[in-house]
């Protein structure tokens, strides 16, 4: 048996079932279940301070809430959707077990600045975790970077061959886009972690609860100065989606390079059975769906955020119904990142590379054709001339079926000399590429050795 609906005073007749069934956020909103306890205990605190409730009565409210939680957390807490969300039952449920000093919790607070600090208290939690997430993935590429820190391999634009790289140096690139993700987080987090409480409804209330020793007691850094943003702000909730539809793109491409490297036409890399899976009709196949999953899950996370900046834009102030809307999009944002970075973390570090596939493909000469033109400049030809007799080069080796570490260079133009076939030495122009961020095996191994500090 459910305690009373709070706001039935008024009204004649019971909701209509369909509205219950239409306007419950409890189904979802539920897993705030213990920042929103951890938000009345500081709230009833600051009414003891104020005198409005004696300390006996704090401490039935105090009990009454970690009992509460304790039957939420074992499953043995019977959720209704006539309570509507996790604020009313969890407000209901102590007033039935604990009487009276239930009933005054609510004095001073509405479920607008509750909903706002739970989801805050929650997104604050769900950023350490996913930071540490990130953290996890990050590791298990610089792993594979370091292991990898010598293979050479073709980069790429436009998916042509156009330099050599490294594995290493490639993988790298993605612990820069996750560590800028992580940084994104903190950014955003500490415009997360500030209290709304004692924002009341809208405009305050005329008890005045000490809002700082709220904030304190929550660990926040500080509280809102404007009731009325307080209430109907998201933006949080805006960027920290951003921030997690950013992470989306950088796994989604991260996959999409797999996908390549581990088709047939690649090669350059196999992922373990244990991350792959099989074809019910075609016996030869090993799909790299975790990676297709990835990058279609993206979708989702672009989705998520539009449907939140979507519900908020055209919104009076403050708080409206259309809020209740933000919920279910962070949480999948925040369920769905997290699966993938683990998933991924788990997939990259049983990754194998297949070292000579990979340098077989660097091996194709035309991946120095721009050393070659840097050769020329460095016998003082222009930029523009070399590149010109480069592709003068290039046309011959075309033209003639014949590689171009190959073709009479001094035939071509007198500029080149006898020492333009060195050139074409691998690990020598992989060696000379020592410019900061550059590629060479050097650069690699003390990249992987900052990011390991
Ligand atoms: N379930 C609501 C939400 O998630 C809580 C706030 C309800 N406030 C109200 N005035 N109806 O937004």
């Amino acid at each position: 048996m459910v305690y009373g609906l709070m706001w039935k005073g008024r009204f004649s007749q019971q909701t209509a079932d369909l509205v219950q069934r239409y306007g419950e956020s409890i189904s979802y909103d539920w897993r705030m279940y213990r920042q929103d306890i951890a938000g009345s205990i500081a709230h009833a605190r600051a009414q003891v301070k104020a005198g409005l409730l004696t300390k006996e009565e704090f401490s039935q409210i105090e009990s009454g809430l970690r009992d509460i939680e304790k039957d939420i957390a074992e499953g043995n807490f019977e959720f209704s959707i006539e309570l509507e969300d996790i604020h009313m039952n969890i407000e209901s449920a102590l007033t039935q077990r604990i009487g009276a000093a239930g009933a005054k919790l609510h004095t001073a607070r509405s479920r607008n600045d509750q909903v706002a600090t739970d989801t805050r208290l929650y997104t604050r939690e769900e950023i350490d975790e996913i930071t540490s997430l990130l953290g996890d993935l990050k590791t298990a590429l610089l792993d594979q970077a370091e292991a990898n820190a010598g293979v050479v391999v073709p980069g790429y634009t436009h998916l042509q061959r156009g330099q050599p790289v490294t594995v290493g140096h490639h993988l790298l690139a993605y612990v820069e886009m996750l560590d800028r993700d992580q940084q994104r987080l903190s950014d955003a987090r500490k415009r997360v972690n500030i209290s709304p409480l004692g924002s009341g409804a809208l405009a305050g209330s005329t008890i005045n609860l000490d809002r700082e020793q709220i904030a304190a007691e929550l660990g926040f850094d500080g509280v809102t100065q404007n009731s009325m943003d307080a209430i109907s702000d998201r933006d949080y909730i805006a960027e920290v989606m951003f921030a997690l539809a950013l992470i989306g793109t950088h796994l989604s491409r991260l996959s999409e390079d797999l996908i390549l490297w581990c088709s047939s036409e690649f090669g350059f890399a196999t992922l373990s059975d244990a991350h792959t899976t099989g074809s019910s009709l075609m016996p030869q196949k090993k799909n790299p769906d975790v990676c297709e999953l990835t990058r279609g899950k993206t979708g989702r996370l672009y989705g998520n955020l539009i449907a939140l900046l979507t519900a908020a834009k055209g919104l009076p102030l403050t708080y409206n119904r259309d809020l209740q809307e933000d919920k279910e999009p962070l949480f999948d944002s925040i369920d769905t990142v997290k699966l993938a970075l683990r998933v991924n973390a788990e997939m990259i570090s049983a990754m194998q590379v297949n070292a000579d596939t990979c340098e077989a493909a660097a091996s194709d000469p035309l991946l120095l054709a721009t050393d070659l033109a840097d050769y020329l400049v460095k016998k003082g030809v222009p930029f523009r001339n070399a590149h010109e007799l480069v592709g003068k080069a290039v046309a011959v080796s075309f033209d003639t079926d014949t590689p171009l570490d190959q073709v009479d260079l001094e035939s071509i133009d007198s500029a080149y000399g006898p020492d333009a076939k060195d050139v074409f030495n691998l690990k020598l122009a992989l060696e000379s590429r020592t410019n900061p961020g550059a590629p060479s095996i050097a650069n690699v191994k003390n990249q992987v050795k900052r990011w390991r500090q």
